[in-house]
């Protein structure tokens, strides 16, 4: 069994054991305001390997380096452009992660080969405390199987990645429930490549206007920007989003229904879920329900497709990921 300890605040002794297994090369999944993160030295090459290795992730898709603080994240580029200060200074620590041009001091494999790195200070009392006592910063990738939900609990991390892990720090559900904001600041203009919590209009508040980048990239492409594969965050489950009430027809099989406000008649035998119509409760249960449903064996989801607008943005994007057809 993966060993799994509860961790209570930043003064707990788990973090100490934690930083001795990251020092040494190990690997160790820990909560952060998003997801749960699997950390390892972000400045040693081998343990970063086993990151890989461990959720069966493609070589070409880099990973964020967390950081406890600003200072120490400018060392890891070789340009820290005034927009990147600006937005540090108000929303680091944060969902914001900034993707800047990288300096020596970053492995290649952090980068996935390319010229820029992908930086976050993780506003998580564990997460800081983690990065402060192992004194580098960790790389940590979503603590999930490649293309799989992303974990919001200690559980989800152990079922997705079991032995491959060296210990689970269990800090309870994480907050946010979605990934960070990705925000590239290499180009021209800063191009948003995820979005997440912090919104399009908060940025654009520090540094004004911002580029969204809704390309798709398909298998083999050369990826402008990485790991933005359609098919991601997906449930096991066949995930629909229909228009309210729609959808229910040909209810065979195990099916549940997601609705979002309102629940509206259901044929016997579909369990129906609701959901707030409020964009950040549902992006807080978003993964721990899909999980929910996956392990309770529901073979299709029909979920109410969430409405217009810039505050639905991340649940709009990960539903569709989640519910994109297969294709490799
Ligand atoms: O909230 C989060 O960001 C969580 C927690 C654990 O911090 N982390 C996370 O990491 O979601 P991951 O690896 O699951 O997603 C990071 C995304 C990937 O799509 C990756 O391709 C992209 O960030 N990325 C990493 N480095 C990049 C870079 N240098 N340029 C562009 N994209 C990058
Ligand atoms: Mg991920």
């Amino acid at each position: 069994m993966t060993r799994l300890l509860q961790v209570t605040g930043p003064e707990d002794p788990a973090i100490r054991e934690a930083a001795a297994i990251l020092v040494a090369g190990g690997l160790v999944a820990f909560p952060t305001e998003t997801v749960y993160g699997l950390g390892a030295d972000g400045l040693n090459p081998e343990a970063v390997a086993r990151i890989y290795a461990a959720k069966g992730r493609p070589a070409t898709n880099p990973v964020i380096l967390h950081v406890a603080d600003v200072a120490s994240g400018r060392q890891m580029v070789s340009r820290w452009p005034e927009t990147a200060r600006l937005l540090a200074e108000r929303f680091w620590p944060g969902p914001l992660t900034l993707v800047l041009s990288a300096s020596e001091a970053v492995p290649a494999i952090v980068r996935a080969g390319g010229p820029t790195v992908a930086l976050r200070c993780p506003a998580h009392p564990v997460a800081l405390a983690l990065i402060r006592a192992v004194g580098r910063p960790l790389a940590a990738p979503s603590a999930n199987r490649s293309q799989h939900l992303s974990p919001t609990l200690a559980e989800h991390v152990a079922s997705s990645l079991g032995e491959a892990v060296d210990l689970i720090l269990d800090g309870g559900p994480t907050e946010a429930g979605l990934e960070s904001t990705i925000l590239d600041l290499s180009g021209e203009r800063p191009r948003i490549l995820r979005p997440g919590p912090i919104s399009p209009a908060d940025l654009a508040g520090f540094i004004g206007p911002v580029d969204l980048w809704e390309g798709v990239v398909q298998a083999g492409d050369v990826q402008p920007a990485p790991g933005m594969a359609e098919r991601h965050y997906a449930p096991r489950a066949r995930l629909e989003l229909v228009a309210p009430g729609t959808g229910l027809f040909a209810a065979a099989g195990q099916v549940a229904y997601v609705g979002l406000g309102a629940l509206p008649p259901l044929p016997d035998g579909v369990r129906g879920v609701l959901l707030p119509l409020d964009a950040e409760a549902v992006g807080a249960r978003l993964y721990a329900l899909l999980h929910e449903l996956d392990n309770a064996g529901f073979e299709r989801i029909l979920m109410e497709r969430p409405p217009a607008g810039e505050a639905w943005l991340a649940v709009r994007d990960r539903l569709r990921r989640a519910s994109a057809k297969e294709t490799a």
